[in-house]
């Protein structure tokens, strides 16, 4: 093993610093000479990966906390500013919000990575607890962060779980009122959660640097579960685990790229695309995919106070894991039995997850009942009577041996860590896209639109009919707030003249401004700055004028709406970058109105039939028929046309940078491929003289 590191510094000013603090001791000894296990394998970079990911939390979080409002009326607002006026705005939010997924997955091997070879058996059991305690830390964080944008899913998100400590007896309701910061969750729920999601992360760093100090006591476990005991077993940290994990992490961001630039909302749900609302339940409220298991557990069990002891038991019972497990042998790979269960469980987590997503009722429940019954088994039934009963295989003398021994099957390619982590993240992840049925409605034709797939732009001219349509017909009940009149010509829009858009702006309604000289507001014409107009002075004069339905504000809504596509299609949607349910959904309610309902549905007065928007009875008119804009190039003036028009128009306006975002991940994906193969192949000769 090569010992503790002797680091004397060559330069004066660093031997004069050394001698008063020595970091450069510490990190030589604690990340170069440290010696590493040999034999370890790609899934032990994960350490280094999560490291990474909490690192980008940080700095993207602290970015977006720059120019994010913590209330209840303008959080939304602020974080619409931020993806479209602040530069780069964008990217930061996508991967905040991607990265809270990514960290997840990547914890989630993380953390099966130590289950299955045992890694936090004697002496490691203090380093699993602090493990145990960063995952609950992050779920924490996660959940507070997730409340932050304050759409509907935050906002109800919110109150489902923060009312599960209404459960506790006694206290419960107090607790509540707390977290809450008065009787409902409102704006100092919002703020003391942006607090909280704000500190946590630092704490986190904490504890990590514990977890990690823990493991440099112990050392690393490895794949055998056999103790490092020559310096045949191990290699110095770096360069050759260093570069491992650069690897690691390098093919990683590539699959997290993958959603900052391209799917950046698969992994989000299209109702947080909607401001919050504390009048309307949403259909199917469902937490983020990464609690979905534990969401399963809680709702398994009809009795609130039990559900909920039960869903926290099943992430604290992993605190006692060092001790349900006895078995001396660590690594489940000497450990026939032991590998099987553990695989049946990486299955009962990920149905878990699944269900979690599904709707609590019927088969669902009795499958949540069973399959918590099964979590919990693997902990306080299978595994103690393993640790007792089972034979296990005959142990190599040492890493070394090994090594030789299995030079020939060694290695478990890249591509599989990857392939693996990919689906054990999107099984459940997916799972959760179930949820978000369009409650009874049909299933939109799926249209061709220009913007699909990776390489998908807008095609300029149909945004200017799109613009027209709106214009001339939806604008008469529908605002767009979070469009401005500049907007209109800016690179990857509609590209119309400065002159054109100036003169759509000074044709709209006045917009109030003021105070003027002499204290009194004024109306003037619109500027290239000023937002379009709003139909109506405010939402109960929007209701009052369609039968009681307010027009939503179509500034993002074809984010806001979509529809169930189902296991496996989700999965090949991953793949395929599919993500234009929205603009479907948008584009078949255009069409979709029919003049008879079928036999039996009765329709509400002042309502009309419509086959895809939920519950079929909409309060908008058919608006779109033959002819009612006239386009100035030979398009035909058909409903059709217009409908696929302005729903593109709308997409444009609900992701103004998704053509510089694409072009963006093009270069990033390119970069990172270079990269990776080239970090793949340097370390590829740095360990050939390992062994
Ligand atoms: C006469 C007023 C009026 C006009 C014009 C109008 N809408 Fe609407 N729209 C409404 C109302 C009212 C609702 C709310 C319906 C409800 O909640 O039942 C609505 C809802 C919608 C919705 C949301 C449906 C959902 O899933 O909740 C979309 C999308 C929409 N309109 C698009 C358009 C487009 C695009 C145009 C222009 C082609 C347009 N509307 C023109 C009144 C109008």
């Amino acid at each position: 093993m090569s010992g503790p590191s002797t680091y004397q510094p060559q330069h004066k000013v660093l031997q004069w610093i050394e001698q008063r603090l020595p970091v450069m001791n510490f990190v030589n000894s604690s990340f170069v000479a440290w010696p590493t296990p040999r034999n370890l394998n790609y899934w032990w970079t994960f350490g280094a990966i999560l490291s990474m990911m909490l690192v980008v939390q940080i700095i993207t979080g602290v970015v977006l906390a720059m120019h994010y409002t913590p209330h209840a009326d303008m959080a939304f607002d602020s974080i619409e500013a931020i993806v479209r006026d602040v530069n780069y705005g964008w990217m930061m939010r996508n991967i905040h919000a991607a990265g809270a997924s990514m960290f997840f997955i990547a914890v989630y091997v993380h953390m099966f990575r130590g289950l299955y070879y045992g890694s936090y058996k004697e002496p490691r059991e203090l380093l699993w607890i602090l493990g145990v305690i960063i995952y609950l830390l992050m779920m924490a964080t996660g959940f507070m962060g997730y409340v932050l944008p304050w759409g509907q899913m935050s906002f109800w998100g919110a109150t489902v779980i923060t009312n599960l400590f209404s459960a506790i007896p006694l206290v419960g309701d107090s607790i509540v009122t707390l977290l809450w910061g008065g009787y409902s969750v409102g704006n100092p729920t919002l703020n003391r959660f942006f607090s909280l999601h704000y500190l946590l992360p630092f704490v986190i760093v904490g504890v990590v640097v514990l977890h990690v100090w823990a493991v440099h006591v112990t050392g690393q476990n490895n794949p055998t579960g056999v103790e490092a005991k020559t310096e045949k077993d191990t290699v110095p940290f770096t360069p050759y685990a260093t570069l491992k994990d650069l690897v690691g992490m390098s093919a990683f961001l590539m699959f997290f790229s993958w959603f900052i630039f391209y799917m950046p909302n698969y992994l989000g749900e299209a109702d947080n695309y909607i401001p919050a609302n504390p009048g309307v339940t949403p259909p199917h409220i469902v937490p983020e995919w990464y609690y979905l298991p534990f969401y399963a557990i809680l709702r398994a069990i009809p009795n609130k106070l039990l559900g909920v002891v039960a869903m926290f038991g099943a992430i604290l019972v992993l605190l006692f894991l060092p001790w349900l497990d006895s078995c001396k042998v660590r690594s489940s790979r000497y450990r026939p039995l032991a590998k099987r269960f553990f695989w049946a469980f990486v299955a009962v987590c990920l149905l878990l997850g699944w269900l979690g997503a599904k709707p609590a009722e019927g088969v669902y429940t009795v499958m949540s009942q069973v399959l918590t019954a099964c979590y919990f088994a693997y902990f306080l039934v299978v595994l103690p009577v393993l640790s007792r009963k089972e034979k296990t295989l005959p142990l190599p003398n040492s890493i070394a041996d090994d090594v030789l021994a299995s030079s020939a099957s060694k290695g478990k390619s890249l591509a599989s860590v990857a392939v693996i982590a990919a689906l054990a993240g999107t099984l459940v992840v997916g799972a959760s896209q179930d949820a978000k049925a369009s409650a009874g409605g049909n299933v939109p034709p799926s249209l061709e639109w220009s913007f699909a797939g990776p390489f998908g732009t807008f095609d300029r001219a149909q945004l200017q009919r799109g613009y027209k349509v709106y214009k001339e017909v939806c604008s008469a009940c529908h605002s767009m707030k979070y469009v401005h009149y500049r907007n209109l010509t800016e690179p990857g829009g509609p590209g119309f003249t400065v002159e054109q858009a100036k003169a759509f702006a000074a044709e709209a309604a006045p917009i109030k401004d003021g105070p003027n000289d002499s204290g009194e507001m004024f109306d003037r014409p619109r500027r290239l700055a000023d937002p379009f107009p709003s139909p109506y002075p405010n939402e109960a004069a929007a209701r009052f004028s369609n039968g009681g339905a307010a027009p939503p504000d179509l500034s993002v809504i074809t984010k806001a709406r979509s529809y169930e596509r189902g296991f496996p299609q989700f999965l090949i949607d991953l793949v395929t970058q599919f993500q234009e349910q929205g603009p479907n959904y948008v584009a078949g309610l255009l069409r979709g109105y029919e003049d008879t309902p079928p036999e039996g549905f009765v329709l509400p007065d002042g309502a009309y039939y419509n086959k895809y928007y939920p519950g079929h009875a909409i309060k908008m008119p058919q608006m779109l028929m033959d002819g009612v804009v006239t386009y100035e190039d030979d398009t035909p003036n058909t409903a059709d046309q217009y409908a696929k028009d302005v729903t593109a128009f709308l997409m444009w306006a609900a992701e103004p940078h998704m053509e510089a975002r694409k072009r963006l991940g093009l270069q990033v994906m390119i970069f990172l491929a270079l990269l990776t193969g080239l970090l793949y192949f340097t370390k590829r000769r740095v360990w050939a003289n390992a062994h």
